[in-house]
């Protein structure tokens, strides 16, 4: 395939590289002539192990060269430009607004389907409410009948980058239409990885769960690590055990979105260790942060219950809180007594509680309803 890559930067560089060593002929676009020169003397714009490699080959064979204007006849344009913070933590889009620009200036010119794939880093709706519009204001064309649309995010690691691009965790393209995805599918047909293909927005959500997951992940370990420390553990020995465990810690186990923990667990070992912190000097603030986002999250569903002005509702989960032993760990802590607490902030389960001005029995606690989850 012909591939029109905008951006040399980390991202765009090394997919420019990686697929030219796919056989695909791909030409690099971008503003900084330096960049450009750069790739078409065959040297990487930046440093990343193994891709000057990548690209002095890739030029060599031909398959790899660099310009400051579209190549005209692309059958897909993947834009990796670069979208920074502004001042105030939000997006800046005007690269990737610029971007589009000049796609659908080119587009208006083609004859032959031609794919769009953002690959840059943006925010849920992003694809659809900025790209798109955009493209076709410029292009006089329409999304999903006259060009196609894709997201395609990129987990690679500076430092490892052409191993994740070839290895990836997995390849994820959102699609406005099965055509455009089909397209952008075909780019990854030798990639060992799954691949999903979903809607745009999740392909765009996907990417921001993963990068604050792993952000999370580190502050974790810090924040334990500076107290394992205090306490005079080796804190290296402490994770290394700990990520051991496939089946809760290092696994999909407590990672689906749903109602909030409780149980006779979590809360008050988070309390115990919250004030052994305290003692020790040790200021974790995600652990702090941890119950009282767990109260917002009975609140918000407090609120959703009351939302429904029904008088009636039942909790799924009771059942296991009134009844005796769990069958096994993974259900103890997750929701029993935060199902309670919402409960009983509803005013819900209580026997005493008339519906419609009439005695009304208690909710059976098998009753098949559910707490909303947010
Ligand atoms: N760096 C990473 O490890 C990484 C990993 C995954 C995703 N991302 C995301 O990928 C995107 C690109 O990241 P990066 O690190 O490669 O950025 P970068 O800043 O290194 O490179 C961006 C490039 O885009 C060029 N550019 C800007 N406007 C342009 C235009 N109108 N036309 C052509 N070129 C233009 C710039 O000159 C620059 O060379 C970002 O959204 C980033 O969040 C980055």
């Amino acid at each position: 395939m012909r591939i029109d890559i905008y951006g040399l930067g980390y991202v765009g560089s090394v997919s420019a590289a990686c697929l030219a060593d796919s056989g695909h002929e791909v030409c690099g676009i971008d503003i900084d002539p330096n960049k450009v020169a750069c790739i078409n003397a065959g040297k990487s714009p930046v440093r990343e192990p193994g891709l000057p490699e990548h690209i002095a080959a890739a030029v060599e064979s031909g398959r790899l060269h660099a310009s400051a204007t579209p190549s005209g006849d692309a059958d897909v344009s993947m834009v990796c430009v670069g979208t920074p913070s502004n001042e105030n933590g939000s997006l800046r889009l005007d690269y990737l607004q610029r971007t589009m620009e000049d796609i659908g200036d080119a587009l208006a010119c083609r004859d032959s389907y031609h794919v769009v794939c953002v690959r840059s880093t943006v925010l849920p709706g992003t694809t659809e409410c900025v790209a798109v519009p955009i493209l076709e204001q410029h292009s006089g064309k329409k999304a999903g009948r006259d060009f196609g649309i894709c997201m395609n995010p990129e987990f690679l690691r500076e430092g490892s980058s052409i191993q994740d691009y070839r290895c990836p965790p997995f390849t994820i393209i959102g699609e406005l239409d099965p055509r455009s995805g089909e397209t952008l599918a075909a780019l990854y047909e030798t990639i060992p990885a799954a691949l999903f293909r979903t809607k745009l927005r999740v392909a765009e959500m996907v990417k921001y769960a993963a990068n604050v997951y792993h952000a999370l992940k580190i502050t974790f370990a810090n924040e334990l690590g500076v107290l394992c420390k205090r306490l005079g553990l080796d804190s290296r020995e402490v994770f290394r055990i700990f990520c051991e465990d496939k089946k809760l810690n290092i696994s999909p186990a407590y990672l689906q979105p749903g109602f909030a923990f409780g149980g006779s667990c979590l809360p008050k070992d988070l309390r115990a260790i919250l004030y052994k912190a305290k003692e020790l000097d040790v200021e974790p603030p995600v652990l702090r942060s941890i119950l009282a986002s767990n109260t917002r999250h009975i609140e918000e569903a407090f609120r959703l219950v009351k939302n429904t002005g029904k008088r009636r509702i039942a909790i799924l989960g009771f059942l296991v809180a009134c009844s005796g032993p769990l069958p096994d760990a993974g259900t103890e802590d997750a929701g029993q007594d935060a199902g309670i607490d919402a409960g009983a902030d509803a005013g819900v389960g209580d026997a005493g509680e008339p519906a419609s001005g009439s005695p009304a029995s208690p909710t059976p606690a098998s009753a098949p309803a559910s707490m909303p989850a947010s």
